[in-house]
């Protein structure tokens, strides 16, 4: 906590060295009242989990990996803006803290050569037209090595210490990182989506590409032609049809 310059994010920290996932404590504890802001850390997930019931491997000490417990009110649609803002936010963190420059694929995956370094998962609780509370998990692949990656992840995955040749710390980054987040979710409780989404724009590198996305279980190929005032992404198919997806997973394709 010393050196972190926030109002509310991370002053209440819950820190582990082994945890099943941090976004599966942070979602207990927002159930159980904790505020907003509140920040759990962990060394080690055992359950640590991705977009799709994917899971999030990473070996001890090397990433970082937490969530956040945020109460923003919001009707529960709108919650995939709350994804887009945090990637331009963990973007903009990286490039502050190692100079490199990170695109992002919609709707926020962090690459870097196309290599992915960074996941974000949002988790939520809500009613029809409420959200109760939001969990933003964020896991950032940090200092491991090509070999701390599974096989069939090494070609696909990377990390900061892998692209910069050197150990990176990573509670500086942590702080910045919580600092660059509460700046921009505080702006956007009180401006909306629109200031993030020309950051996340400023990031992205799905648009004008050509895309497969998964939707539901059905396939789309097209061109992905831009990105909704919403953030839904808009796809081009063949036949000139406009299509937008509001979740789906995204993969580029060889131009
Ligand atoms: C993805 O790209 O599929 C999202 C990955 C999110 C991983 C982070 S690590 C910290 C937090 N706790 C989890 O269990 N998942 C997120």
């Amino acid at each position: 906590r010393r050196g972190l310059n926030t109002r509310f994010f991370g002053k209440e920290v819950l820190h582990f060295q082994r945890v099943g996932s941090t976004n599966q404590v942070a979602l207990e504890l927002a159930r159980k009242g904790y505020p907003e802001g509140t920040l759990v850390v962990a060394e080690e997930q055992t359950a640590g989990r991705g977009r799709w019931r994917r899971p999030w491997l990473a070996p001890p000490g090397k990433a970082l990996l937490f969530s956040l417990v945020l109460r923003p009110s919001l009707v529960p649609y709108r919650v995939p803006e709350v994804t887009l803002v945090t990637g331009a936010s963990v973007a903009r963190a990286i490039h502050e803290h190692t100079g490199l420059r990170v695109g992002i694929k919609w709707p926020n995956d962090l690459l870097y050569e196309g290599k992915k370094l960074c996941g974000i998962l949002v988790e939520m609780e809500a009613a029809a037209e409420q959200v109760n509370y939001l969990v933003l998990g964020i896991g950032i692949n940090v200092n491991q090595e090509r070999d701390d990656f599974p096989p069939e992840l090494q070609d696909t995955a990377t990390s900061l210490r892998m692209i910069l040749g050197e150990k990176v710390l990573r509670l500086p980054l942590l702080q910045r990182l919580l600092e660059i987040l509460e700046d921009d979710y505080q702006e956007y409780c009180r401006d909306g989506f629109a200031p993030s989404r020309e950051r996340w724009l400023g990031y992205q590198v799905t648009l004008g590409r050509r895309v497969r996305i998964s939707v539901g279980g059905k396939e789309f190929s097209g061109e992905a032609a831009g990105v909704a005032e919403d953030g839904s992404l808009l796809l081009r198919l063949p036949g000139g049809d406009l299509i937008s997806c509001n979740s789906g997973e995204v993969v580029l394709c060889r131009e």
